[in-house]
């Protein structure tokens, strides 16, 4: 029998990721909204695009969360996205309900589902949705740090006159304003990029790096970003369908590795079958440590004033 996926929330980022799951035919597809006619709506024209991409998935829509039953990997996409001069932060109270409410439907409808949160401030939110469910910590995970990479390699190829390809990036900490891009990890075939480009330069590039978001929001003026970040989202769920175990940085909960405990923030982990197979442990200089507890303590913040 084909995986199902389930896709809380039809909208920018929700239905992009369904589309991309129906192209790639790895799993039917149910997409739920509370909104009337809208995950039915982009369901149905998505299926309908199935015969042209010789995918034979079933994609529906849904507003009943009886008919996401027995999901194997739930994405939670549903919320309100950012505006311009907004944070991530600024959304925390109004997602929070959202994401609560989405995480109890699927604790009840499919209580054997990997869940990836995407709704921002998503590393509080992933901290919101394991606590909710009371799934097992490598069962709940969040979908940040492969996005803010992959900006971190177009950016650096652009620079570069390289193919984003062969960039390797690596970050750590929460999806925010405070994320920690790591430049001695960051490659280019195996070349760290602190070794390529001017010191000025990098940082230029790193900072465009954590506005990466905001970038956007101030473009579109209304909505946030949605193609990198479903592309990210489908890498993970492919990983895990796919028991790949992509090593990615992505939020996981954190129970004493980094030194930091309770939490949920961006690191390395190998993805697979099972959820968060593994957490990458690397080693920090007291630099990268500093930022990387900013990071922490930025996101631990959040995550008490949502008392959960
Ligand atoms: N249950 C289900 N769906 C909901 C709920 C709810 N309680 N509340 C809102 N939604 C739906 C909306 O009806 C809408 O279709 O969530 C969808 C959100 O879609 P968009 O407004 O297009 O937002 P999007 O760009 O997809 O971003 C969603 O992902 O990247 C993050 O910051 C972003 O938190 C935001 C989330």
């Amino acid at each position: 029998m084909r995986k199902k996926i389930t896709i809380i929330g039809a909208g920018n980022v929700g239905a992009s990721t369904a589309q991309l799951v129906a192209k790639e035919g790895i799993a039917d597809v149910m997409l739920f909204d509370i909104a009337e006619g809208i995950p039915q709506g982009k369901a149905l024209d998505i299926a309908e695009a199935c015969p042209l991409w010789g995918s034979a998935v079933s994609v529906k829509g849904t507003n009943n969360y009886a008919d996401t039953k027995n999901s194997d990997i739930v994405v939670i996409t549903a919320g309100f996205p950012r505006k311009p001069n907004m944070s991530r932060d600024d959304l925390l109270h109004a997602n929070a309900d959202v994401v609560k409410a989405a995480s109890q439907a699927i604790a009840k409808n499919s209580p054997n589902a990997i869940i990836i949160v995407v709704t921002n401030p998503m590393d509080a939110m992933a901290q919101l949705a394991w606590k909710t469910t009371e799934f097992s910590c490598r069962r709940v995970m969040g979908m940040g740090g492969i996005l803010d990479a992959a900006r971190f390699r177009t950016f650096l190829a652009w620079e570069l006159n390289v193919s984003p390809e062969d960039i390797e990036a690596m970050l750590l900490g929460g999806h925010g304003d405070q994320m920690v891009p790591l430049p001695r990890f960051t490659t280019v075939k195996g070349i760290p990029v602190g070794e390529i480009l001017k010191k000025k330069t990098l940082g230029a590039l790193i900072q465009r790096t954590r506005s990466g978001g905001a970038e956007i929001v101030g473009l579109l003026k209304s909505g946030s970003a949605y193609y990198a970040p479903a592309a990210a989202t489908f890498q993970m769920i492919k990983s895990i369908l796919l028991d790949e175990k992509r090593v990615l940085p992505c939020a996981a909960y954190l129970n004493g590795e980094y030194g930091v405990k309770d939490l949920y923030v961006g690191v390395p982990v190998v993805l697979g079958k099972e959820g968060v197979e593994k957490v990458v442990e690397i080693k920090l200089t007291r630099d990268e440590k500093t930022l990387f507890r900013a990071s922490c303590t930025a996101v631990r913040k959040l995550v008490k004033k949502l008392a959960i």
